[in-house]
């Protein structure tokens, strides 16, 4: 090896660079010149040939021609990523990728829904506890004590002898204990019995409660409110029957039903040809209710009524199974 030699390996990487015009071409000249076997690594493997005393010069240019061919390859490449940055473009007509939008569950719908047209009516929202207690679950609201929805087989109860509210009326009392006649709200929200799941029933379903307490509050008053939601509801048309019931919390008591939204009344599966759906219970508030809040009966009356979201939901959107809207599938979901 002479210095001939490698002024003509230095050479004939020169040309090699200039002909290379991509990437893939100049990895080729770096393995060929500076690879593991290539020409370079080939010119120190012969330094054993070289006398000692010329050794150090010969390494001195082999040493610097390899940092050379180095920095040559090298700065050429990053040319060749550069120009392929630059000719990336973006064709900006091109049709975005679309966000995928979520929507409201049809429970949350319904309520939204019906909360605002209590509030048109002049009704303000309350919200009481899911976890409650006995007392305003069932004593405040004129439970007499061995009454059968106690029962273990209705309720939940926790382990600190709490009770997973049955219904919200529990919120009238409690609405009613802190505030003064006149009062008019309405109180949505999760209610739990402990029943056996079927299509029809679930151990936790949606209710709103409704409760006016003034003086000179009537039936009528009652019908009047009840029969303006159904029209704003279910619309103009539709026919209001009240059934007499009972409840231990209102006196007298009633339960609504509804022409069929579906039929008219003439009869369909949706109210197994009956043409009346029911809707809510309700009733004017018992005195002992009004006694044990502290409010004087003589001188203030009220009426209430609860009514099941589910169920409405259900007639409205012909779904048979009630657990539908609580398993979150999403394609079911998707749909509204
Ligand atoms: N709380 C009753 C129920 O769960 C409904 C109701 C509320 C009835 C208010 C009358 C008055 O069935």
């Amino acid at each position: 090896m002479t210095k001939d030699t490698i002024l003509d390996v230095q050479k004939q990487f020169e040309e090699a660079l200039a002909k290379a015009k991509d990437k893939p071409s100049l990895e080729e000249v770096k393995n060929l010149f500076l690879g593991r076997k290539g020409k370079v690594a080939g010119l120190f493997s012969l330094m054993g040939e070289i006398p000692p005393e010329a050794r150090k010069e010969v390494g001195q240019m082999l040493n610097k021609l390899k940092l050379d061919l180095q920095a040559k390859l090298d700065g050429k490449i990053a040319g060749f990523s550069d120009e392929k940055e630059t000719s990336e473009w973006v064709d900006y007509s091109m049709p975005g990728f679309s966000m995928p939008k979520g929507s409201r569950h049809p429970l949350t719908r319904a309520v939204d829904d019906m909360l605002s047209i209590f509030k048109r009516l002049g009704f303000d929202i309350a919200y009481g506890p899911e976890v409650e207690t006995d007392w305003f679950n069932f004593e405040s609201l004129n439970f007499p004590p061995n009454h059968p929805a106690r029962d273990m087989q209705d309720t939940f109860y926790t382990e600190g002898g709490g009770v997973l509210r049955t219904h919200t009326s529990p919120v009238q009392t409690r609405y009613m204990s802190k505030h003064q006649p006149p009062i008019r709200i309405v109180a949505p929200g999760r209610v739990f019995r402990n029943e056996a799941i079927s299509a029809r029933s679930y151990c936790l379903f949606h209710q709103i409660e409704g409760l006016y307490v003034d003086k000179d509050i009537t039936f009528a008053d009652l019908k009047g409110t009840i029969e303006l939601f159904c029209r704003m509801y279910y619309g103009k048309d539709v026919k209001i029957k009240f059934r007499t019931s009972y409840f231990p919390f209102t006196e007298p008591s009633a339960e609504i039903d509804v022409s069929c939204f579906l039929c008219g009344g003439k009869g369909c599966r949706v109210c197994k040809h009956t043409g009346w759906l029911e809707i809510m219970g309700c009733g004017m508030v018992d005195p002992n209710v009004l006694k044990a809040v502290n409010i004087d009966p003589d001188t203030y009356t009220g009426f209430a009524f609860g009514l099941g979201v589910e169920r409405m939901v259900m007639m409205r959107l012909g779904i048979n199974d009630i657990r539908i809207l609580f398993e979150n599938d999403v394609e079911f979901l998707k749909q509204f």
